[in-house]
């Protein structure tokens, strides 16, 4: 698949059929979060695979959102940001958790292309996800990403922001690019 086609076509799925993935896919998936860009090439992530009944209904109920405990695999993304601390200081905090992001959207794009689906779960109750994945206190957890078949095609798709809203040029707020100025010689 084209990289703007897996682009276009990733959304968010909330239900998933009961067909159970390939866990060396997720594998591969979680590989090409290895290569997103990381501060000092310091890489703070860590991938945690569950594919574990219980445990998932467990995570699902420390979610609220219960269509997790339909999915056959749940990813967990965590970061230790304790290297970058100690080599950046201050700003390493907001850089360990942008490079997070840049490698979970990495994986997003390679379930997308692997016909897989996904939801990144931002909102859970970390301290009961951690207690029930042994993972230490002072590792955030990042995102939660239930892997499975979509089971239905959503009736409409998030319609997504245009270019014009977002887009400015030389200063924040200007929205026109200024052509130079012709001189006729
Ligand atoms: C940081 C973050 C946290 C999110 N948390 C949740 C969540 O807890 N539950 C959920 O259903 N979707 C969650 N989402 C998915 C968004 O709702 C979704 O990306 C958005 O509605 C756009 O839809 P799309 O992914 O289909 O393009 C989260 C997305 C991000 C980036």
């Amino acid at each position: 698949m084209e990289l703007n086609k897996a682009i276009e076509n990733r959304h968010s799925v909330r239900k998933f059929s009961n067909k159970k993935p390939n866990w060396r896919t997720i594998i591969e998936c979680i590989d090409s979060a290895r290569y997103a860009p990381m501060a000092g090439n310091n890489y703070t992530l860590k991938f945690i695979l569950v594919d574990n009944e219980e445990k998932i209904d467990k995570i699902a109920e420390a979610t609220q959102q219960q269509f997790i405990a339909k999915a056959k695999y749940l990813v967990v993304v965590c970061s230790d940001c304790s290297r970058t601390k100690n080599a950046y200081g201050e700003k390493s905090e907001i850089w360990c958790r942008q490079q997070a992001g840049a490698a979970i959207q990495n994986f997003l794009l390679n379930i997308e292309e692997a016909g897989l689906s996904t939801c990144w779960i931002g909102h859970f109750v970390e301290e009961h996800v951690k207690r029930e994945l042994k993972i230490p206190d002072n590792v955030n957890i990042e995102a939660l990403l239930p892997i499975g078949y979509e089971s239905e095609k959503p009736r409409t798709r998030h319609a997504k922001i245009d270019l014009d809203r977002i887009l400015y040029f030389n200063s924040y707020g200007d929205k026109k690019m200024k052509r130079p100025v012709k001189i006729e010689g």
